[in-house]
């Protein structure tokens, strides 16, 4: 496994290899993660690559999130996909991705108009996390392209975990025709249901405990799906029962019908049912595909 810093080593070797997986992180790896990239190894043909990027992408963070404080454990994330059988990491700095000079980042604001970005259509982005998250996902859309154009690659894989954003990439993918065939991994959870985020280092045992609330409404919510009950006011009644005294801040708890991102009533095949919580002060998602 080779380890790439630059765009033009990288761009050498996607030259030489023109049929490229890609997983897209932000490091901090962990087991869900690895599903995306034994996913991409275990479907890669005969002369496929598997490259996965690590970049903690700063366009996509608001000024109040925690760009900074954003786990980095490099050396453990080399060696977690040497392991796995990937054949490149591509590990960017924030300059090199951007082309700014190294001695004129303090001068350069990521949330600037410096950049050329990719907008997805407000009507999409304006709900979930994009409601409260301003701007990421245009940040996301960008780094992603940025991404597909970099590697050429032809797969790229991403969780099911971050619905709102398989659905614009699915999106971007199809507006701008794009030749890249997204496959969605998913979601991989702990023993007591807690889905695997690399923001999960932040959490105490305390923290914990609470998070596992989230996947108990989920849980909540697929087992009445599964005794006939469709009503969404029912349904979301039931499960936001189990967080009795607001033990966790929920910032949404929606019904999307996945084909459009609409709101449902009704839930159904292809609903997908997401929170969106802070757990002391901890932000965390999940989500269940009826
Ligand atoms: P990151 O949060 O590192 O996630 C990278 C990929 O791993 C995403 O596609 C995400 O959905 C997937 N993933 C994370 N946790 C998962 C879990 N528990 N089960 C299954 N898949 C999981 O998402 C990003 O990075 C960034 O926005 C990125 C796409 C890299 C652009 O910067």
């Amino acid at each position: 496994m080779i380890v790439i810093k630059t765009i033009s080593e990288l761009k050498e070797y996607t030259a030489k290899n023109d049929n490229i997986s890609l997983v897209p992180t932000m490091g901090a790896l962990h087991l869900g993660h690895g599903a995306l990239i034994k996913e991409a190894v275990k479907q890669k043909n005969q002369n496929g690559k598997v490259i996965v990027s690590i970049f903690v992408n700063p366009i996509q963070f608001g000024p109040n999130e925690d760009y900074n404080k954003y786990p980095r454990t490099l050396t453990e994330d080399v060696n977690f996909c040497e392991n796995l059988g990937v054949d490149v990491v591509f590990v960017p700095s924030a300059c090199e991705m951007y082309g700014i000079e190294e001695n004129q980042k303090d001068n350069f604001n990521f949330s600037n108009n410096y950049l050329t970005y990719v907008c997805p259509p407000y009507f999409l982005v304006n709900k979930l996390c994009g409601k409260s998250r301003v701007g990421h996902f245009d940040g996301v859309a960008t780094v992603v392209l940025k991404l597909f154009n970099l590697t050429g690659a032809k797969k790229a894989y991403f969780g099911q975990k971050d619905a709102q954003q398989l659905f614009l990439i699915k999106k971007m993918i199809k507006d701008l025709n794009l030749n890249v065939d997204i496959k969605s991994i998913p979601i991989v959870r702990d023993k007591n249901g807690l889905a695997l985020s690399s923001r999960n280092k932040y959490l105490d045992d305390d923290g914990y405990n609470k998070a596992l609330i989230i996947n108990k409404m989920l849980t909540k919510v697929k087992n009445l799906y599964e005794r006939g009950i469709t009503n969404v006011k029912i349904l979301f009644e039931e499960a936001i029962g189990l967080n009795n005294d607001n033990m966790i801040d929920i910032e949404y708890f929606e019904f999307i019908d996945f084909n459009n991102l609409e709101n449902t009533f009704e839930a159904k095949e292809n609903t997908l049912v997401a929170i969106a919580a802070k757990v002391n002060n901890i932000r965390l998602i999940d989500n269940l595909l009826l």
